[in-house]
């Protein structure tokens, strides 16, 4: 179908009258979202077993609460949006989104981060990481681990496959997956032989 200037013009006027619309509704969205995001509550939480008194929004994600509040770096910053693992922390030892997990839900639980995982970086998974140099960059294996960590308490002896589906939702960007998959039977394989 070709266009005549009318038309063009007719159609220009459509996508402006959209970009308009879209844009009153996108502010009116964040005038709303600052209102409620206002209102702070002074919430305890425990996060690797020490108790925390923060004042903030309760429906703050818990990744703001660990990394912006209480300055723990480890948990990573990725999508925003619960679909690339690299902020996964334990919630009560199941692996959680935490960029799409309200602190609120955590008051009464217990959250570990990678800080947490073990005292002295020696966590059979840390250990495997290790051996296999598993990381490429880095950045989304802080994520990777805590998934590894809730997948191993949820089924201590996972096959390869097994693996695979539990961690299919963490993107590594490096494509380190191979290794992954590697150290986390390593791990599981030392924790069943009654290695820490
Ligand atoms: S940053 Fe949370 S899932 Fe991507
Ligand atoms: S090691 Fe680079 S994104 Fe996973």
């Amino acid at each position: 179908m070709s266009l005549t200037k009318k038309g063009r013009t007719g159609y220009d006027k459509v996508i402006r009258d959209r970009a308009i619309r879209q844009h009153k509704m996108t502010h009116q969205v964040e005038r709303q979202d600052s209102n409620t995001q206002g209102i702070k509550t002074m919430l305890k939480i425990t996060i690797n077993g020490q108790v925390h008194e923060v004042d903030v929004p309760p429906d703050m994600p818990i990744l703001w609460v660990v990394r912006d509040v209480l300055h723990m770096k480890g948990t990573k910053f990725g999508c925003g949006l619960g679909q690339c693992g690299s902020c996964t922390v334990l919630l009560d030892n199941k692996a959680i989104r935490s960029c799409v997990t309200p602190v609120s839900w955590a008051v009464g639980k217990n959250i570990t981060t990678i800080e947490g995982l073990s005292r002295e970086g020696d966590h059979p998974l840390q250990q495997a990481w290790k051996d296999l140099n598993v990381p490429q960059c880095g950045y989304c294996q802080p994520g990777q681990i805590m998934n590894a960590a809730g997948l191993l308490h949820a089924n201590a002896t996972p096959s390869a496959k097994e693996v695979r589906e539990g961690m299919a939702g963490n993107i590594c960007r490096c494509g380190t997956y191979q290794r992954i998959e590697k150290a986390i039977l390593q791990a599981a394989d030392k924790m069943n032989k009654g290695g820490k």
